[in-house]
């Protein structure tokens, strides 16, 4: 193939956004925001600095509120020095000719007291621990496990929608380009989506329509802040990572997918995998089938694809843009290598969360930058 047929870097109109190609920086989690306060600082706008060539950045995933974080570390945007912080960061990407969507992130069960206002248990749609599931409270005690959450009141529902109609409003006084609504990986729209982790009796739980009702309610409230263009929502099917079960992936994402089409989003990521990359089973072709087959916007395509992989799948019609994690986390100018065919650098796990710089900014460009 030549470079001028190659399906990573054919344009793609996402929403109102112009991407040059199809090559997308995935949400990674890096745990190095200022402390206290979970502030973006300087070595974070210098790392998304470095990769602006991405087609489009997803943000790390950010807090709503101080009651959504569950990992020490992780940025939020509730505050005004948080807002500032991003303003920072959208502003070098932007001066750098990329594009950046955030993350908006309520963590739900996945949390401990340790981090959670007053010490307060996490909250998820009922309470049932997830078995084996762990979070890092701070860089002494490491990883420790969850314990079993409270249940949301009914009542505080509406908060929690408010919650991330204000995060969505923040970003957009932090210079955002969009935002990406985190409905995967076992936080709180993926508890209330997924039947394994929502036993709700009221409104919000218990039939497929009320498990989709407060991820629905909290599209629409971000889309009346931005506008269905600039909205998108991720999701990971059939992910276990944290405790997750689905009765059935098909018809609860196929029905999640005919909904998000009717309000008009953008697009909807899919972690195809779990988040870890083990790609032991295959990527679930039918629940793709069924998201595919009732949303209208684009398909993100995510989870441990290799370049010839996404290639492939663009070709075929099963994505029309993916998203690249670890490799964009060793590799700042991943879109130059992939066009060129040039070897990658690779990731240090050791350095993924937590710490300075090193690890974070200081991988290698393809030459020597001044
Ligand atoms: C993590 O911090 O481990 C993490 C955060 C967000 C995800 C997945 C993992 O979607």
């Amino acid at each position: 193939m030549t470079r001028h047929d190659d399906p990573l870097f054919q344009p793609f109109t996402l929403g109102e956004l112009a991407l040059p190609h199809r090559v997308l920086m995935a949400p990674l989690t890096r745990s190095r925001s200022a402390q206290p306060g979970d502030v973006p600082q300087a070595m974070n706008v210098e790392y998304y600095r470095q990769r602006a060539g991405a087609g489009l950045i997803f943000s790390e995933a950010t807090q709503i509120s101080p009651q959504g974080k569950g990992y020490a570390f992780t940025p939020g945007i509730h505050s005004a020095e948080q807002i500032a912080g991003w303003r920072r960061v959208t502003d070098a990407v932007h001066d750098a000719g990329g594009r950046i969507h955030a993350q908006l992130w309520h963590v739900g069960r996945i949390s401990h007291p340790a981090l959670q206002p007053g010490e307060a248990l996490p909250v998820a749609p009922s309470a049932i621990r997830p078995e084996d599931a762990k979070t890092f409270i701070s860089a002494d005690s490491g990883m420790v496990d969850v314990p079993q959450p409270r249940a949301l009141e009914a009542g505080e529902l509406p908060g929690i929608v408010e919650q991330y109609r204000q995060a969505a409003e923040n970003a957009r006084e932090a210079g955002f380009d969009g935002v990406e609504v985190h409905a995967a990986n076992g936080y709180l729209l993926d508890q209330f989506l997924k039947s394994g982790s929502n036993a709700r009796e009221d409104a919000y739980g218990g039939s497929l329509d009320n498990r989709l009702r407060l991820p629905l309610e909290v599209v629409e409230a971000v889309v009346g802040v931005w506008g269905k263009a600039r909205v998108g929502v991720r999701v990971s099917p059939t992910g276990s990572f944290n405790a997750m079960h689905d009765e059935d992936p098909v018809a609860t994402f196929g029905a999640f997918a005919k909904a998000l089409d009717s309000i008009g989003i953008a697009y909807i990521e899919v972690v195809e995998d779990s988040f870890q990359g083990n790609h032991e089973t295959g990527r679930p072709e039918a629940v793709i089938d069924a998201i595919r087959g009732r949303f209208a916007g684009a398909y993100i395509g995510n989870g441990a694809y290799t370049a010839d992989e996404a290639r492939q799948r663009i070709a075929d019609g099963r994505a029309d843009l993916v998203t690249f994690g670890r490799p964009f986390i060793a590799n700042p100018d991943l879109p130059e290598r992939l066009r060129s065919g040039v070897a990658l650098n690779e990731p240090d796990y050791a350095t993924f969360y937590g710490g300075d710089e090193h690890g974070y900014t200081d991988y290698p460009f393809l030459e020597a930058r001044d």
